[in-house]
């Protein structure tokens, strides 16, 4: 959607507190006033909370700080507040959305079936925390959050202003990432007033999100725990509370069917074409400088999606002027990798890069989930050296 030029006027609120209230207007859509806060998560603003709520209360919509990614929330329990979330986003209506709690006596009010052990085991290691949990759901959830089906996606995420917000207003918040449908999730304050000023009542800007990618997604009904979307709680860890964990085959190709509805559409895309390359290190730096070479040569602007390790290799090859080289970090830091990897797909569209070349990153722990937003961003489009 084309948006036309934002204004800004900054409000000097009674607590000193600096605001800005964003008008955006868009070529048809939305058109709202967005209050946008800048937040010390360490050392939460209660009158900021209170107004958060008493826009959760009235139906409206929020931009939440989270540890995995900035959140779009809204009250789970209001048909007509979720269908905001969806407006906003730009989303299919046949997506479901993830509720966020804050303590079990709401997460029992939601849930239409007895805790079972292994979800008790799970909850008491991971939560607060980037696990989602699926369950069968009670009718208290209107079926826009679940998108029609009979079980509820459900977590307590690890973010100061979450909780206190989902706590004060006495509502389970139901929040997908705050980005726009298709883009990369947001992990910056700048992100989210870029995809969402204009289109909700109220966004919080506190930290950049710790994690950086989303929350893993299990489902529990079956016989075997099933890792639906991999992401800020490892599969590596999941197996050590609760033994034979699954990844779902809906994943792993291209033309596979995932059981999340989410994980099939096309996400994370960068506006540039993008090409994973996959290998030994060394080999693949040499196919990346050879088709960044080809690339620029037929005057595209590349970017390259490096590590520590191999951006000195690059740079020492192409002038910085022609070329965009972003490194998510050292290869020993998946975690860095994963805390930059969104920001850094944005980064390239915000250069104007006509394609991008990223190296792999090893499917072990975090990297599962960085890899697997990377082969989305790049549509599957991955080159084995
Ligand atoms: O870390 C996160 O999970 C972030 C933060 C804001 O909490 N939220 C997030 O939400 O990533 P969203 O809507 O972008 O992704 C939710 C994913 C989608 O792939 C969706 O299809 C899946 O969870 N999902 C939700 N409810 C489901 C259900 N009942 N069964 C299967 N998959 C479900
Ligand atoms: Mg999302």
């Amino acid at each position: 959607m084309l948006r036309s030029r934002a204004y800004y006027d900054i409000i000097d609120l009674a607590y000193g507190v600096p605001a800005f209230l964003v008008s955006n207007f868009y070529t048809g859509g939305i058109n709202l006033d967005t209050k946008v806060f800048y937040i010390d998560e360490d050392n939460l603003d209660i009158n900021i909370i209170k107004e958060a709520t008493s826009v959760i209360r009235s139906g409206g919509t929020v931009v939440i700080p989270t540890e995995t990614v900035y959140g779009l929330g809204a009250n789970a329990l209001s048909s007509e507040a979720v269908s905001r979330i969806f407006k906003a986003k730009g989303r299919p209506s046949d997506n479901p959305l993830i509720v966020h709690i804050s303590c079990l006596d709401m997460l029992i009010y939601i849930i239409g079936e007895p805790i079972s052990p292994k979800a008790q085991a799970l909850m008491d290691r991971f939560w607060p925390g980037p696990l989602t949990l699926i369950f069968k759901k009670s009718s208290k959830v209107p079926r826009e959050v679940t998108a029609g089906l009979e079980t509820v996606a459900v977590r307590m995420p690890d973010s100061s202003f979450a909780l206190s917000l989902i706590e004060e207003s006495g509502l389970p918040i139901a929040a997908p990432s705050a980005n726009l449908s298709g883009k990369p999730s947001p992990t910056m304050p700048e992100h989210v007033v870029n995809d969402m000023a204009g289109r909700v009542d109220m966004i919080i800007c506190g930290k950049d999100s710790r994690v950086g990618v989303e929350s893993t997604v299990l489902d529990l009904s079956g016989d075997i725990p099933t890792i639906l979307r991999p992401g800020g709680v490892t599969y590596e860890q999941l197996r050590e509370v609760i033994g034979e964990v699954a990844i779902d085959p809906g994943l792993v190709d291209k033309d596979g069917v995932p059981k999340a509805p989410g994980m099939k559409y096309t996400h994370y895309a960068p506006e540039a074409e993008m090409l994973i390359v996959k290998g030994h290190v060394k080999a693949v730096a040499d196919k990346l400088a050879q088709l960044a070479k080809e690339a620029m040569e037929a005057n595209k602007r590349v970017g390259i999606l490096s590590s520590d390790e191999t951006k000195i290799i690059y740079s020492s090859l192409f002038d910085s002027e022609q070329i965009k080289i972003i490194s998510l970090g050292s290869r020993e830091s998946s975690s860095t990798m994963a805390a930059r990897m969104f920001a850094a797909l944005r980064e390239f569209d915000k250069a104007g890069v006509d394609v991008i070349y990223a190296e792999a990153v090893e499917e072990v722990h975090i990297g599962m989930a960085v890899m697997n937003r990377m082969k989305k961003a790049a549509g599957f489009n991955i080159l084995e050296v």
